[in-house]
């Protein structure tokens, strides 16, 4: 495994934290008043895109996964991929992390571009610090560590946490429920506040791109939408671009401003999200509606018609 920054945001589980249950921490720092206008932002550089072309991933030298994958995210916009399981998706977020390496994965053609920079086969720490953070699937927590250690460290990779501080309070002023749990063992949360807690952690490192791999897997409908709301709060407020892997394609379309289809290592289908979700096949196949508008059964569809393939 790559360095420092690869356990900060994709630790694996710790030890059972029910000995460090009920002891008295300190106080968390006070609050300031004023809503986000009365937040300290570090103004961004000049936002990137990114711009992956191409690219072919094989794990172990032998096993070819993605087959040629091209797509954008333009500065500042929501960008969704969808696609069944083991299409492809959590890889082709890792080889734009950097998080492959650690998994013996190596993208072998192609070329991801971040702003003017290459960023395919660099290690995860370096394209953390260049402002593209990913939220892997799982939750990984430090589950001993309270909700603000949490957080804490997430703030350890920019300017050597120097704002952390500042950054607590943007993180908590986006997700008041943290606030209230600051104390509390990670270990304890829910599926919903844990969700919570990882993309704060994310945001503690100022993210230009922020990638989030099945943000709403498991969470109830209600919880799916008041973080998705809280996603596109925060990049309206802070301009920061998003790439969110989903299989809730419902709850995705709603969010993205684009979307792009991923089947058996390459992109099938893309258009903006309010086009996509108005595609018969997508309403066929990932919204379960037929054309009459009443729901279908995934077994009634027969053919999954493809109607463009994108070859880079
Ligand atoms: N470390 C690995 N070594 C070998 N093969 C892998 C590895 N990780 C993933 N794969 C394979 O690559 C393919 C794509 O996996 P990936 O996890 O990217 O799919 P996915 O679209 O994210 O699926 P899901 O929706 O189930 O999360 C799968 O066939 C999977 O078995
Ligand atoms: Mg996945």
């Amino acid at each position: 495994m790559a360095g420092g920054t690869d356990m900060i945001f994709n630790p694996t589980p710790g030890p059972s934290p029910t000995n460090r249950r009920g002891e008295s921490r300190a106080e968390p720092p006070s609050i300031p008043m004023g809503g986000p206008r009365g937040l300290k932002m570090t103004a961004p550089s000049a936002p990137h895109s990114l711009v992956v072309s191409n690219i072919e991933v094989i794990y172990n030298s032998v096993i070819l996964v993605l087959r040629g994958i091209s797509l954008e995210v333009a500065p500042g916009s929501i960008v969704s991929l969808l696609g069944p399981n083991g299409a492809g998706k959590s890889t082709t977020l890792k080889a734009i992390s950097g998080l492959l390496r650690s998994e013996l994965g190596e993208v072998t053609r192609g070329q991801i571009v971040w702003g003017d920079q290459r960023l395919d086969n660099e290690p995860a720490e370096e394209v953390v610090r260049r402002g593209v953070v990913q939220v892997i699937e799982g939750r990984l927590l430090f589950r001993h560590l309270t909700v603000e250690e949490n957080l804490r460290i997430g703030g350890m990779v920019y300017q050597g946490g120097r704002h952390i501080r500042e950054d607590l309070q943007r993180v908590y002023h986006y997700f008041p429920q943290l606030r209230a749990l600051a104390r509390r063992v990670s270990g304890y949360l829910s599926g919903g506040e844990g969700q919570m807690l990882v993309i704060g952690r994310a945001l503690m490192a100022h993210p230009q791109l922020l990638m989030l791999d099945e943000p709403s897997l498991g969470l109830a409908p209600m919880l799916v939408h008041e973080i998705f709301a809280i996603i596109r709060e925060i990049n309206r407020q802070e301009g920061m671009s998003v790439l969110l892997v989903e299989q809730n394609a419902r709850a995705a379309l709603e969010l993205a401003d684009y979307a792009y289809v991923m089947e058996d290592g390459r992109i099938v289908l893309d258009g903006p999200a309010e086009q996509m979700r108005e595609n018969e096949d997508i309403k066929e196949f990932y919204l379960g509606l037929n054309q009459a508008g009443g729901r279908k059964n995934y077994r009634d569809v027969k053919h999954y018609r493809r109607r463009k393939r994108w070859l880079g």
